[in-house]
């Protein structure tokens, strides 16, 4: 059973008038090229990777969705790019339904200076948080969390689906009607995805997932839907003591981090238009359970399935029976990897961990997607990774073939394989182990 609120009398005009202006005829049609459309003029949050991810800034009169594990840091993002919205002269409201004003405000406090001046409302009931946006009529508005408000004419508890469906709705209204920009900041369910109602992510212009993990500092911020600019960005910030701080170089990072050790290789990734480094490992040891483990962190899980399968038929590596092994793939620093080329960087960890031998020529890094038949199949941008490697001074880098000048070129992945795995006995994993 699905709570709506009755239609009100002005729906009813609406929708008498709509089949009075099919009787005449309709509403005269325009062609594309006819319609006026202004320049939209994006207001910049002065948080670049924000911008970045949101396609240049925020659009007035749309509405971003805001979604996160609980304590990942939405609230201070939102409060930081207030706080840079309001230093640069534009009016802004923060309604938190979640927090006291003085919660809010202790939170600030930690952040730039300009976040104070930013007004708080600590409100949960619709009506009035729609009366003040009104009234107040803030360039941008920020809802924390659209799960919190409560809409007085539907009985159900907040967060429910009607009323976070009602709520939004009557906020997009309001929204679009006045050219306000506004952040809905939403919970996510146990596995991550966005809690409550599909039809919120429909109906926002844009839905920005904030992930990371808990025990490190590193925060990604990705665009899961963009109506006004693509979803292949991702921005990279790290939890301080003063608020998120945007990781502009997170390559030299990951890449002075990495270990070399048997199992580490570096991939040389892109996330949306940029080239990221990040280290691969993987840990090979034997099982005691019959069904041998296969952890992840940072990595689809289907994904380091399908290598191993690849792994086991053509580079002779197998880790399925006899004794079983566990195998566990971790992309370090809390980063999410989720394009093909990632497929090469878990077969030499993973193969690097068996054998117990660190790579050829470590630290190495490397990228390619792998196909079913052991072929070492092609990525975009070849040439941006390269470059961004030979920036970090990694001078092996194993590629596909037709990647150009400077990878190491292998066209299956057996060949990849016995050029960047030393020759000659190797310990096998249950020794190494
Ligand atoms: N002084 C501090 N130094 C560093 N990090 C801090 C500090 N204070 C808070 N944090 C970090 O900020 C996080 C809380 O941030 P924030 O309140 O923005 O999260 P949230 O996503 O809004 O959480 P919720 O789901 O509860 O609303 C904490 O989990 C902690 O990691
Ligand atoms: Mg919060």
């Amino acid at each position: 059973m699905e709570e709506r609120s009755a239609g009100t009398a002005a729906d009813g005009k609406r929708a008498r008038g709509r089949v009075g202006a099919r009787a005449t005829g309709g509403t005269p049609l325009v062609a594309l090229s006819q319609v006026a459309a202004a320049p939209v003029a994006r207001l910049q949050t002065g948080i670049g990777e924000l911008d970045r991810v949101l396609g240049g800034g925020l659009v007035p009169g749309s509405l971003v969705l805001l979604g996160g594990s609980p304590g990942i840091g939405k609230s201070t993002l939102t409060n930081m790019a207030l706080g840079n919205i309001a230093g640069a002269g534009h009016k802004t409201l923060y309604v938190s339904g979640e927090e006291s004003a003085e919660q809010v405000r202790l939170r600030a406090e930690r952040l730039q200076a300009s976040a104070l001046e930013v007004p708080v409302m600590a409100e949960t009931d619709l009506d009035a948080v729609l009366d003040t946006i009104a009234s107040h009529a803030p360039r941008v508005c920020v809802i924390d969390s659209v799960q919190t408000l409560r809409c007085g004419e539907l009985s159900g508890a907040p967060g429910s689906v009607g009323q976070v469906r009602e709520v939004a709705a009557r906020i997009m209204d309001l929204a679009k009607a006045r050219s306000i920009a506004v952040v809905l900041v939403g919970h996510v369910t146990k596995d991550g995805a966005l809690a409550g109602p599909r039809v919120l992510e429909h109906l926002v212009d844009c839905v920005l997932q904030f992930e990371g993990e808990r025990e490190r500092p590193y925060r990604e911020l990705r665009a899961l839907k963009n109506r006004f600019g693509s979803t292949n960005e991702a921005g990279l910030f790290e939890m301080r003591q003063g608020g998120l701080v945007e990781v502009l170089d997170a390559s030299a990072r990951f890449v002075a981090e990495a270990t070399h050790a048997p199992g580490s290789v570096v991939l040389a990734a892109m996330e949306g238009s940029r080239p990221l480094l990040v280290e691969v490992q993987a840990l090979v040891s034997p099982s005691e359970l019959e069904q041998p483990r296969r952890v992840v962190s940072g990595l689809d899980r289907n994904r380091l399935a399908l290598v191993l399968a690849i792994l086991g038929r053509h580079g002779g590596v197998g880790l399925g029976s006899h004794p079983p092994y566990d195998v566990f793939v971790n992309v370090v620093g809390g980063v999410r990897i989720d394009e093909p080329g990632v497929d090469l960087a878990i077969a030499l960890a993973v193969a690097s961990a068996a054998k117990g031998v660190a790579l050829n020529g470590s630290p190495c890094g490397c990228f390619g997607e792998l196909g079913l038949t052991g072929e070492l199949r092609w990525v975009g941008h070849p040439e941006r990774r390269l470059a961004e490697a030979a920036r970090h001074g990694l001078s092996v880098v194993h590629a596909p073939a037709g990647s150009g000048q400077g990878a190491h070129e292998a066209s299956t992945l057996r060949a990849a394989l016995s050029v960047a795995l030393p020759s000659g006995r190797t310990r096998p994993a249950s020794v190494a182990a």
